[in-house]
């Protein structure tokens, strides 16, 4: 079954453009499935009862989502709860797959859900980011460069397409 008919919304928050192109690329797999997808920033969201689907995804920053993607899922609980709603996050820790990022990321994902737990989102996907000086603002990127020495990840993009397209295309398959 594919989602023909479906509205699909991938609202997201990012700071230096790279959550922005994965909620692209997210959208980008949805409408292959057929549904009709808007790609908007959780600012630019209006009338959000006309989706059938909502992936709402966001940085991670100091070890929490973008507040401004967290504000989105309280002020909106209500309407979420009457569609299919899968969150997303991009992060550095998963830049180093090890049992400790692995639960480091469980528990951006735990704290995550925990914003509106009668949510229960299809998934809470998980995805390495970008770690870029040139592209983060002073003084941003003294604490980029920080976190770069103490976790041992490099200057990079990280970002698995094909993972990334892997959980898009999941969120499509009949529940
Ligand atoms: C100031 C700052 C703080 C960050 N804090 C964290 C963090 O606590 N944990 C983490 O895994 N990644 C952290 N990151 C990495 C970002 O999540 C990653 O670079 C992401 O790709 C940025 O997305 P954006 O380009 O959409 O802003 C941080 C990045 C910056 C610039």
């Amino acid at each position: 079954m594919g989602q023909a008919n479906q509205r699909a919304l991938v609202a997201y928050d990012s700071r230096l453009g790279s959550t922005a192109e994965v909620a692209e690329f997210i959208g980008g797999a949805l409408s292959e499935g057929g549904a009709s997808v808007d790609i908007n920033t959780v600012s630019e969201v209006t009338a959000l009862e006309v989706y059938d689907r909502v992936v709402i995804g966001g940085a991670i920053r100091y070890d929490r989502w973008l507040p401004e993607a967290v504000a989105f899922v309280r002020k909106n609980r209500q309407i979420l709860l009457d569609t299919q709603v899968a969150f997303f996050f991009t992060c550095l820790t998963l830049a180093k797959p090890s049992p400790e990022t692995e639960r480091k990321a469980e528990a951006y994902a735990a704290k995550i859900r925990q914003i509106a737990p009668d949510l229960r989102p299809t998934s809470v996907g998980r995805f390495a980011g970008v770690l870029e000086f040139a592209r983060t603002p002073w003084p941003a990127r003294l604490l980029l460069r920080a976190l770069s020495v103490t976790t041992g990840v490099a200057e990079g993009d990280y970002r698995d397409w094909q993972a990334i397209r892997d959980w898009a295309m999941k969120l499509e398959a009949p529940r």
